[in-house]
């Protein structure tokens, strides 16, 4: 069955009379919709963007899901700026408009599950699947978006506008998913955007797997990588085998309660590992949880597959969290820099350290999110 979105190619209003929608206003009126108590998510154009993580197009509207019990709310948080109803297909969707600006409201009911429900024009219903609300940015910001493969499913069962097939083709090249049939036709037409550096990888492909004896190899092996890569800035010698060891591994399972191994999924593959201790070298408080060592494999950097990582395990282990990086680590000290950053939303100290061949950077925030056994 076709997504709302059908309904919304055909738009009658026409284009012409609608006014540019901005990263920045998008920004603004999403915090307006927050401090009124409404959490709405990015579908659509700018829903697409948020997950490319740049502006690839202008965009003469916003669409939004947001959970049908909030219609009131959101009209009464948006009155003050001056947006009125401009039409009622409710309980499908709705629209608020300003001066041109227009607002497309999906709205949905949240199951148990967390997935939403929409009702369809045509009756029948479409669900969000749970997993399907991810994170995305908008101008570096993290604002929730529907995901690609959602966003896919919601274009498909309508004849595609030239703009929807921008769009998927954009998303399909960033997220290495497969083109649709229905859209294949526009591959002639259509040309991915090459610029940026690799496939992102969906968000919700990234997961974090306790290491057990039964993986503790592949951590072995591919903390043979690291320390290559490592070699580059530290002293690290190889063995006479050709192999780079590390004996503090076994540690990881001798102390269960003072050091916790993780690697690094995407999808099913690995994709790299993450050790933690609890007790950093940085500080004198045993509590303090310190990120003792974390790797992307090469083909999977700049997709974003170190930056899920990271916010998987803080979220999961809260508390005060130490990340030392070498000054010479020219891709750790800006990766770890931009994303703490960007998880504190600023609330971090960051402080220069002698030690090491080169000083070291010390960052120090607390994570609050709700845990999860390890
Ligand atoms: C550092 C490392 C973990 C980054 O992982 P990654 O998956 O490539 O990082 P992400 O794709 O999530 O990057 C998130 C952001 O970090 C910053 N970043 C990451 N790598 C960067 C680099 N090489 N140069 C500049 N900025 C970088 C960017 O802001 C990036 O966002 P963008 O791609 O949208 O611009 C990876 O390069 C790695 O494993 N390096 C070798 C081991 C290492 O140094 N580990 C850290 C030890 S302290």
């Amino acid at each position: 069955m076709a997504h709302a979105r059908a309904q919304l190619s055909r738009d009658p209003l026409g284009r012409s009379k609608r006014t540019r929608l901005t990263a920045e206003r998008v920004l603004e009126l999403l915090s307006v919709l927050r401090s009124g108590g409404v959490e709405a998510t990015l579908d659509g154009g700018w829903g697409v963007d948020a997950l490319l993580g740049h502006e690839t197009r202008p965009h003469e509207d916003l669409d939004l899901v947001v959970a049908f019990s909030d219609v009131s709310r959101i009209q009464e948080a948006l009155r003050p700026l001056g947006f009125v109803l401009h039409e009622d297909h409710l309980p499908v969707r709705f629209v608020l408009r300003c001066n041109g600006e227009q607002l497309d409201f999906h709205t949905v009911t949240f199951d148990l599950e967390g997935g939403g429900v929409q009702p369809q024009p045509g009756g029948g219903s479409f669900r969000y699947p749970p997993e399907g609300f991810v994170m995305g940015r908008v101008r570096g910001e993290s604002v929730p978006c529907i995901s690609a493969s959602v966003q896919v499913l919601c274009h498909l069962g309508y004849e595609p506008t030239l703009e929807d097939a921008r769009d998927i083709v954009q998303l399909c090249h960033a997220f290495g998913l497969p083109i649709p049939t229905a859209y294949a036709h526009f591959s002639s037409t259509v040309r991915p955007d090459y610029s940026r550096r690799g496939p992102m990888v969906d968000s919700q492909l990234v997961a974090l797997e306790v290491v057990t004896p039964d993986t503790a190899r592949l951590l072995s092996n591919l903390f043979g990588l690291y320390l290559h890569d490592m070699s580059e800035i530290f002293p690290i010698e190889v063995g006479a085998d050709g192999r780079f060891q590390y004996g503090k591994l076994p540690l990881y399972w001798s102390e269960p309660e003072k050091r916790f191994a993780f690697l690094i999924r995407s999808g099913a593959r690995p994709a790299g590992f993450a050790l933690v201790t609890r007790g950093s070298p940085a500080t004198d408080d045993p509590d303090d949880l310190d990120v003792a060592e974390f790797f992307v494999l090469r083909g999977y950097r700049r997709t974003g597959v170190g930056r899920q990582a990271a916010f998987l395990l803080w979220n999961r282990l809260p508390g005060q969290w130490i990340v030392r990086v070498s000054e010479a680590n020219r891709a750790g000290l800006p990766f770890w820099r931009a994303i703490i950053q960007e998880h504190t939303r600023g609330a971090f100290s960051e402080s220069k350290h002698p030690g090491g061949p080169h000083g070291t950077r010390v960052f120090s925030f607390r994570s609050e999110s709700p845990s999860a056994a390890v």
